[in-house]
């Protein structure tokens, strides 16, 4: 059977703008849905992303030529799919520039990703009276896992503070090592406040006191270039479906030396060498960490995200959306009433805000009323709603193919929402 060359990503000009309505084309969605008759305004990409046509290609191309079992035949479709997964890994590795394709391990996303570091390498080498560092601005899955693993082991959970305009006080944090502490895990890009950290400060803090840190990358992999080996970071994690791919897939980095000193996640098939009812000896790594069936088609299609976004250039989305939130702030604040949850100096492209005294969630209804999509919730980030007094936000949050028209939509949009309460 012939297979059709696959659509390839709009070529990136590094010297370039975006050119946002070439990319727009390639996204079906934006233009095949109209909530309540509007034209959708997708600004709700920090919980997930819309899907370009070429990963959506490369799903159907896996499923329709492509699918068997991984790493377990020897007949042609399993070669070819395990053929496909390993070069999903080898786009995350050079996405990442992570110096090996075996530092990688294919996750559900940032959650099990965090997970696994937690049981691989917190339960075995963390003990009663160490110490944990996080961050007050951390997601609930870089809170939750570290909690249970201090309730388990009797080890202490530190929290560095933030600041009235949701920056990190690094002294705080620095303050927090001690010959206790046993390993950090901070974030780089704050899902609820769009505050970029200064990790690379971070990482250096933690590796001065010999500890090593884990960055959860999920709000920055989407807007920003990500180097694990410039940043030296230990571990670092990120979810499929905010980089334009399928959801149940994501990824860990992490040094190699360190991978393999950790114990396995979960037991099953795929990451054993051997195994007699005495004793199993576990595989290498990536495998080691990847038990059982993984969800390949998603993988497949996080490796044609990681491409697509890559030929347009980090870079290049980076300057777009950076000149989307300004815009969106400077506009926002012109309309009286609106308070922005979340001024930092340096943020990524992500707006949480209140429109006067209006519950967040009635927001978030009456906006998508006129086709505009934000979150309205604690954004799972409740120490953060705590941290400002609210019990949540409205949030927008702007993705590589969202333009200044939809910046104006919202505050069209926000500007009704508070006539309407005046
Ligand atoms: N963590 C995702 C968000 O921030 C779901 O919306």
């Amino acid at each position: 059977m012939t297979v059709q060359a696959l659509r390839q990503p709009p070529a990136g000009d590094a010297t370039k703008p975006l050119d946002v309505e070439r990319i727009r084309a390639d996204f079906p969605i934006l233009t095949n849905v109209r909530p309540h008759g509007k034209p959708l305004v997708f600004l709700d990409n920090a919980a997930s992303s819309q899907m370009p046509q070429q990963v959506i290609d490369r799903l159907v191309r896996y499923q329709t030529h492509e699918h068997a079992n991984i790493h377990r035949g020897v007949h042609y479709l399993s070669e070819t799919a395990t053929r496909a997964y390993e070069q999903a890994r080898i786009s995350v590795q050079r996405f990442l520039n992570a110096r090996e394709d075996r530092e990688i391990i294919f996750t559900t996303g940032t959650t099990e990703a965090i997970n696994l570091v937690m049981h691989g390498y917190g339960r075995r080498f963390i003990g009663a009276g160490d110490e944990i560092i996080i961050t007050y601005m951390e997601h609930h899955s870089n809170i939750v896992p570290w909690q249970m693993l201090c309730e388990e082991k009797g080890a202490v959970l530190k929290v560095a503070p933030i600041d009235d305009s949701g920056e990190l006080i690094v002294e705080e944090y620095e303050k927090l090592f001690n010959a206790r502490t046993k390993f950090a895990a901070v974030t780089h890009v704050s899902n609820a406040l769009g505050t970029i950290t200064p990790i690379k400060h971070l990482i250096d803090v933690a590796h001065s006191h010999g500890v090593p840190i884990l960055v959860d990358g999920a709000q920055a992999t989407p807007h920003l270039p990500v180097d694990v080996q410039a940043l030296d970071c230990d571990f670092y994690c990120f979810s499929g479906h905010k980089v334009c791919g399928p959801t149940g897939s994501g990824a860990l980095y992490g040094k190699a030396a360190l991978l393999e000193k950790m114990q396995p996640f979960k037991g099953g098939g795929d990451m054993i060498l051997s195994v007699t009812f005495e004793k199993t000896t576990y595989n290498t790594i990536p495998h080691k960490f990847e038990a059982g069936t993984p969800p390949i088609a998603p993988m497949i299609g996080l490796g044609a995200a990681l491409d697509y976004l890559s030929a347009i250039g980090m870079d290049r989305i980076a300057a777009h959306e950076e000149a989307l939130l300004a815009y969106a702030t400077e506009r926002m604040l012109e309309v009286g009433g609106v308070r922005i949850i979340g001024t930092a100096r340096h943020k990524a492209a992500v707006l949480s805000f209140y429109v006067g005294e209006v519950h967040p969630h009635d927001v978030g209804t009456l906006l998508d009323e006129d086709g505009v999509a934000v979150r309205t919730g604690h954004h799972c980030a409740q120490p953060v709603m705590q941290r400002f007094r609210v019990p949540a936000t409205a949030r927008a949050s702007f993705a590589l193919y969202n333009t200044h028209a939809e910046v104006d939509a919202l505050v069209a949009a926000v500007v009704k929402v508070r006539d309407m309460f005046a």
